[in-house]
């Protein structure tokens, strides 16, 4: 039997990048899979993969920041797959600026979506992960959470701001035996990435990436994966590295 046979999962951000790898994972184990993302298009795709591996899969398009689409994500997900099992904060933005080129609108957004929706998804969702005997929460962070990476606070701030959450999330969930999680990446090679910096010059990764290479998004769906697997059981309240070793490097991440 698959590892996640009979459960269902919902990711956010899943269209494409970390959260599309991590629903693929997902379901290549056996799970049934609610995708959220701003991108409906994105979603349909991903749907049709999904199924393509025998799986059900659920679009679920809305703003994880926006409390009344939060609420409709995880209700109808529930709803329509029958059950919660694990919920993958994983949507998230990038907007590398300094404190003073942030305009209170990209600071709004940056929270809203990396921080804000991690809480109401996970408030909504704590009723039905209380019915599943292994209910987890994994939240994607980020390497910037731990340590400076770019010139990009308000991002940073969002990220420490998750690991928070999910080590205090961790203790009050313990008693229900839901655990909570994160993972914090390093660079990884998805167009988020490249949306954010512009095309990086790949020849010089050897240099640059304790590794060799950058990381991709399947790097971080195996730690996803992982820490939601019975593997993991007695794991929570953690953030681990998923980064190559870039926060050991003492030269410039870019
Ligand atoms: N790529 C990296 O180097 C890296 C490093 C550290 C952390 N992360 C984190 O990993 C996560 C995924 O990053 P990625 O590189 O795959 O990004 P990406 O931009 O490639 O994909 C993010 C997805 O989230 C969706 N999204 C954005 N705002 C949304 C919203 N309000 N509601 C619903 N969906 C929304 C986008 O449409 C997109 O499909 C993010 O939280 C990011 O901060 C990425």
């Amino acid at each position: 039997m698959s590892e996640f046979e009979g459960r269902s999962v919902l990711v956010t951000g899943a269209a494409r990048g970390i959260g599309r790898a991590t629903a693929l994972h997902f379901a290549e184990r056996g799970a049934d899979v609610a995708a959220n993302d701003l991108d409906g298009d994105g979603l349909a795709e991903l749907g049709r993969e999904i199924e393509a591996l025998g799986r059900r899969a659920l679009a679920v398009p809305g703003n994880v920041g926006v409390e009344e689409d939060a609420r409709r994500i995880v209700d109808t997900s529930v709803a329509e797959l029958g059950r919660l099992d694990v919920l993958v904060n994983n949507a998230g933005v990038w907007i590398i600026k300094s404190l003073e080129e942030t305009s209170a609108e990209e600071w709004d957004r940056q929270l809203d979506t990396n921080l804000r929706a991690a809480y109401l998804l996970s408030r909504r969702a704590i009723p039905a992960l209380r019915e599943s005997d292994a209910a987890c929460i994994v939240n994607i962070a980020s390497i910037a959470g731990l340590r400076f990476t770019v010139p990009h606070i308000a991002y940073a701030a969002s990220k420490a701001g998750v690991i928070a959450l999910t080590r205090d999330l961790a203790v009050e969930l313990g008693p229900d035996r839901i655990r909570v999680n994160a993972v914090a990446p390093g660079p990884i090679d998805t167009q988020g990435l490249l949306d954010s910096l512009g095309e990086l010059d790949r020849q010089s990764a050897e240099q640059r990436y304790l590794l060799g290479r950058m990381g991709r998004a399947e790097d971080i769906a195996n730690a996803v994966v992982f820490l939601a697997s019975g593997r993991a059981s007695y794991v929570t309240g953690a953030t681990l590295p998923v980064t190559g070793g870039a926060e050991l490097a003492v030269r410039p991440l870019f």
